[in-house]
């Protein structure tokens, strides 16, 4: 089913048009404390005295959430009878909101990772806080269960709508801004050369790296119509992920987050232009099915779409954006670091790369990115 996109301005007219053609009258929000910091806080307030619409808010999750966060989601959604879930924010709460949407019609008294997914039609609304991370376009979400990390992959999970309200990324700090532009910008790319790539995920993925590149002068300096336009294209890029998934440039990016504390777009970005320069000095290591010719002529098409004349070009222009933004690579590193990053990488990601790269040639491309040449 197409997601509804619902654009908003400053009073969030688009939000309540929606909720009165739905004639919602339980609305379960799903919210980290930031909320507090942003006008849509005000606007949920006023909705049970206003509208005579419910309210009921769950905040009870953390950063990485755990899988009894989501049961207790779920049993307060159940509780409150909610007609509607909406979920406000980047990564966590978006995650919390998508598991509780999932289980919400399953048996409670069994684990829910362990029983099949029933789909539901329970109507679902993204309101994302940046422009970036595309979750509320995708099938995915990660919830720590003992431990242990989970990947949940269903389409049933994603939101059917999504609002975007460029006032909201008002607020966002500066170095986020930058680093989710560029984890947008990286899920196209990588999208694009992805062994999974189709024409529809190829299509998401140029016409967000277009957006992205013309947009992201006026967004960082503050242009409100820059940043609808990012939200836009951060939620294409999103698209183009839920199809492909991402590559060897996320894969190797996780452990690089950890290690040095970098916001998840700033690893991201800082692996992408060495991973493509050695992507096309060893195209006779291509496992695409599709050929090494055909992956350069994927190549060829993201660079064109970022307005570079070759994929070299392409991979110069990411480094020398980092540059400008200052979203530099750590101040120093050790070859102990090269061997924990190296070990680190997950080989079931790097299924989705179009080039193979053994542990030898991560060493070489951590080299790289650590020292920054
Ligand atoms: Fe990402």
């Amino acid at each position: 089913m197409e997601q509804q996109i619902l654009k908003s301005s400053d009073d969030f007219q688009a939000l309540l048009d929606y909720l009165q053609q739905k004639q919602i009258r339980k609305l379960f929000l799903v919210c980290d404390q930031s909320i507090k910091l942003l006008s849509l806080d005000h606007f949920f307030t006023m909705l049970p005295e206003k509208y005579q619409i419910q309210v009921e808010r769950f905040s009870d999750f953390h950063p990485n959430p755990l899988y009894e966060s989501v049961v207790a989601g779920v049993e307060a959604f159940r509780r409150f009878q909610g007609e509607l879930i909406v979920a406000v924010g980047g990564g966590s709460a978006m995650d919390v909101a998508k598991c509780i949407k999932l289980y919400s019609n399953m048996d409670p008294s069994k684990n829910y990772l362990e029983q099949e997914i029933v789909p539901n039609e329970i109507p679902f609304l993204a309101i994302p806080t940046t422009a970036g991370t595309g979750s509320e376009a995708t099938r995915y979400a990660v919830i720590y269960y003992q431990g242990n990390k989970q990947s949940i992959n269903h389409v049933s999970c994603i939101p059917s709508a999504v609002l975007f309200a460029p006032s909201l990324l008002k607020t966002l700090p500066e170095y986020q801004k930058k680093a989710t532009m560029m984890d947008a910008l990286c899920h196209s790319i990588e999208s694009g050369w992805s062994v999974n790539s189709t024409d529809q995920s190829m299509e998401y993925s140029l016409k967000a790296i277009r957006n992205i590149i013309v947009n992201m002068e006026p967004y960082l300096n503050g242009d409100e119509q820059a940043a609808a336009a990012m939200l836009s294209a951060a939620n294409l890029a999103g698209k183009a992920i839920d199809i492909t998934q991402t590559t060897a440039g996320h894969a190797m990016s996780y452990k690089l987050t950890s290690l040095y504390g970098f916001a998840h777009g700033h690893s991201a970005a800082l692996c992408l232009p060495h991973l493509w320069r050695y992507m096309i000095g060893h195209m006779e290591l291509c496992v695409d099915g599709r050929g090494a010719d055909y992956v350069k002529g994927e190549f060829q098409k993201l660079a064109e779409a970022m307005g570079c004349s070759s994929a070299e070009e392409a991979a110069d222009y990411i480094s020398d954006l980092l540059g400008k933004l200052r979203l530099g690579p750590p101040s120093s590193w050790t070859q102990e670091k090269i061997d924990l990053l190296s070990k680190s990488v997950n080989p079931v990601r790097l299924k989705n790369n179009p080039v193979a790269l053994t542990e030898e040639a991560l060493r070489e491309l951590y080299q790289h990115i650590l020292a920054g040449n």
